[in-house]
């Protein structure tokens, strides 16, 4: 991928992105188009994967034909939210392997502290796609990031359904090299962190926490 952001802007992925935005939507609705809008995003985020060719017989005659190249993806939800995306990459491609990065913030340097990491063998080997809905401040997308490159990853993609103008610049000073799909890329963050004029706190949305 040459561009260091995507935002795509297929048609239905921007109606179901308006019904996630409306506070109306319920929590079993909010999931439903989660990993509806994770899916189509998922398509966009894997289309540079390698292909390679196999033998099959058709019913007709044998041919040649595209088969998916190289080790299986790794998908790493960056926790808690990004959870709710897993679903819908999985459904498209089952065979994926997938790990988890965990981060809180401190409270008083208020930088991101490690609480959980466990990734898939021969990340070195791998697409890997961290997939978070929120991409806020940039700060904890941007550890678990360095996080999975000392893993030994080195192909990595930024999945997410909303970027704040802040979190797409602090990824791109810490990480160029790590492409950010997007759905939407919104007005600013608020002085709570929170993405304006967003969906909410993903997370609380999707797990009907609040
Ligand atoms: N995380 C969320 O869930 N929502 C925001 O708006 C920002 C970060």
């Amino acid at each position: 991928m040459s561009e260091h952001l995507t935002v795509v802007d297929h048609p239905l992925v921007q109606h179901k992105l308006t019904l996630m935005r409306d506070k109306g939507t319920s929590t079993a609705g909010f999931r439903r188009l989660l990993r509806e809008l994770t899916q189509l995003l998922a398509y966009e985020v894997t289309r540079e994967m390698p292909l390679t060719t196999t033998n099959v017989e058709t019913p007709m005659e044998e041919m040649q034909a595209p088969i998916l190249a190289g080790k299986k993806l790794a998908l790493v939800s960056i926790l808690r939210a990004g959870n709710g995306m897993l679903d819908g990459v999985l459904e498209l491609i089952p065979s994926a392997r997938v790990g988890f990065v965990g981060l809180y913030r401190d409270e008083e340097t208020l930088k991101p502290v490690q609480y959980y990491f466990k990734a898939p063998e021969g990340l070195q080997d791998r697409l890997v796609i961290a997939v978070d809905p929120m991409l806020a401040t940039g700060n904890s997308s941007a550890a678990a990031i360095d996080l999975l490159k000392q893993a030994g990853a080195n192909n990595i993609r930024f999945l997410c359904l909303l970027a704040a103008p802040e979190g797409v610049a602090r990824m791109k000073e810490a990480h160029p090299d790590v492409p950010i799909v997007t759905a939407s890329l919104d007005r600013e963050l608020n002085d709570k962190g929170y993405i304006m004029p967003g969906l909410g706190d993903a997370g609380d949305r999707m797990f009907g926490t609040k």
